[in-house]
Order: structure tokens, then sequence, then C-alpha cells
């Protein structure tokens, strides 16, 4: 039986539990973390929906933002979870909320995804710090498609609690490509057409690294196949996934990263081109 909970008591604390954090409004990527938290774990799984508004640092994508519980608790009872945790703002933020030191992202924090959303990974980490300080959790799943967001829970998090293991989820996409996400349904039907070059474009610029071996040239090749698609994009980068940075001679694995905007809404999205 699922249970709808707004605080975490001592019970529930104490448990063994698999923890999915979420903003609400789930699609199946969402789903498939819960499958996947669901089949790693023998104890308990929790699933949070908050809007954390400090990782918004566009007022009006916090407005916007996507809400629908009713629907995010039919589908996680569908799911059978054991806890849908639906807490106030004044229970995650209490007035008397210390911010922490050593909560903020850094420098790894401030490139990519980060410099053009100043300030979003210090809201994220927090949120998240917050989050296990209350629910106390033996795993936790997050998606590959925030994977600057997974590289930097995965630094401050598993590292620092060897108790706390971090699953990590695969994007899921629609059959065109399109990767699940809650603003997704913030587009027109045409909109989601548009989106859906979003995945060609990675796919298209992956190819031609892995003809030319030249990441500059591939990185120019993809920005112009958003320019012919008339995409607005804030970056398209190969990046180092071990160290989140720009890739030296030394890379062993690479991933393809990049936020674009299709109506206005911006999506993120990556490929992995090495694994
Ligand atoms: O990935 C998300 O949905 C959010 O960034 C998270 C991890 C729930 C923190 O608010």
């Amino acid at each position: 039986m699922t249970r709808i909970i707004n605080e975490i008591d001592k019970k529930i604390f104490l448990e063994e539990k698999c923890f999915i954090p979420t903003m609400g409004a789930l699609h199946k990527g969402h789903l498939s973390l819960v499958k996947l938290g669901k089949q790693s774990t023998n104890g308990k799984t929790i699933v949070s929906i908050f809007v954390n508004k400090r990782q918004f640092n566009d007022e009006s994508d916090y407005d916007n933002y996507p809400i629908d519980l009713d629907k995010d608790i039919e589908l996680l009872r569908k799911e059978e979870v054991d806890y849908i945790f639906v807490p106030d703002e004044n229970y995650i933020y209490p007035k008397d909320f210390v911010e922490l030191d050593g909560m903020e992202s850094g420098e790894k924090g401030s490139l990519f995804e980060g410099a053009h959303r100043p300030g979003h990974f210090d809201g994220v980490l927090t949120v998240v710090n917050r989050l296990f300080e209350l629910v106390n959790p033996t795993s936790a799943v997050f998606g590959k498609k925030d994977a600057q967001q997974l590289y930097l829970v995965k630094e401050f998090f598993a590292n620092k609690s060897n108790n706390l293991k971090i699953i990590e989820a695969e994007i899921i996409r629609d059959k065109y490509g399109l990767a699940m996400s809650s603003r997704n349904r913030l587009l027109s039907k045409s909109g989601i057409n548009i989106a859906r070059n979003i995945f060609q474009i990675l796919k298209n610029t992956k190819e031609h690294f892995f003809q030319n071996q030249d990441i500059q040239q591939a990185e120019a090749f993809g920005k112009e196949l958003f320019n012919e698609n008339d995409i607005e994009y804030d970056y398209l980068n190969f990046v180092d996934p071990k160290y989140f940075e720009t890739p030296d001679k030394n890379h062993e694995k690479l991933l393809l990263i990049t936020a674009a905007y299709v109506e206005g809404i911006r999506l993120i999205d990556n490929m992995e081109v090495i694994q």
C-alpha cells in the first residue's frame, strides 16, 4: 500500500529504503527511475515530489514548471511505491534553516549547464543534501539525462557517505529519440517534432567526431545543425565525464551534452560518445 506523507517520522527514517527525488510532473523517465529503485532494494521505496525554487535561476521558469500532483500520485500508486513524500516548503527550508558551508557546486557547477543557469547546481545540492538528511536513504536513483547533476551528486554525496549508493538510470526517449522531460508537456505538437531534432543533431555530431576525430570541428558542425534547424541553443560540448570538463588528450570517455530552446522551453540532452 502506498502512503502519502508530508513528513518523515522516526520509523520511516530508520527503514532501509531507496529514494527517488523528483520535482513531479512525472513521465516515463521518472517511472523508469522508480522501477530501477524498486529492483535494486530489498527495502522500501520512497519518491519525493518537491519543486525546489532554489534551483531555478529564472523566476518565470519556476512559475511555469508543470505541476500535476493527482496524476503523479496515480502513477506512483500503480508502481506500488511505499511512500510518496510531498513536503511543504517550510519543512524543507524551515525558518531556522542554515545554509551549509560546502554546498556550493564550485567550478564544476559553474561550467556548461551551470554557466547558463548561475546558482542552479548550488540549489540542487542544497535540496538534495536536505532531502538526504530527512529521508536517510540507503540508495538513491538519479537519471543520466541530467548528466552534470548526476556528476555533482556523485562527487558530493557518494564520497561523503559510504553507506549511500547512487544508482544511475538511463535516458528514456520516445520512438523518435526525444528525451523524456517534464518540460516536454509545455510544447505544442509541432514543438515536439522540432525538439526531436535535438537527438538527431547529437547523433550526427557524434558521427562527425568519429569521422574526423576532432572535437572542435565536431562541435562547430553540430552548432551549424542547430542553426540550420532554427533551434536556439545554449551550448553543445564534448566533455570528459570523469571530470566533467573539456576533454584533454588523455580522456578515456566522452560525453556530448547540450541545452537548446524549443518554443522558448529549455531542454537538455546528452549522448555517450565513448563509453
Ligand atoms: O532532477 C530533478 O528533478 C531535481 O533536480 C532534483 C534532483 C529532484 C532536485 O530538486
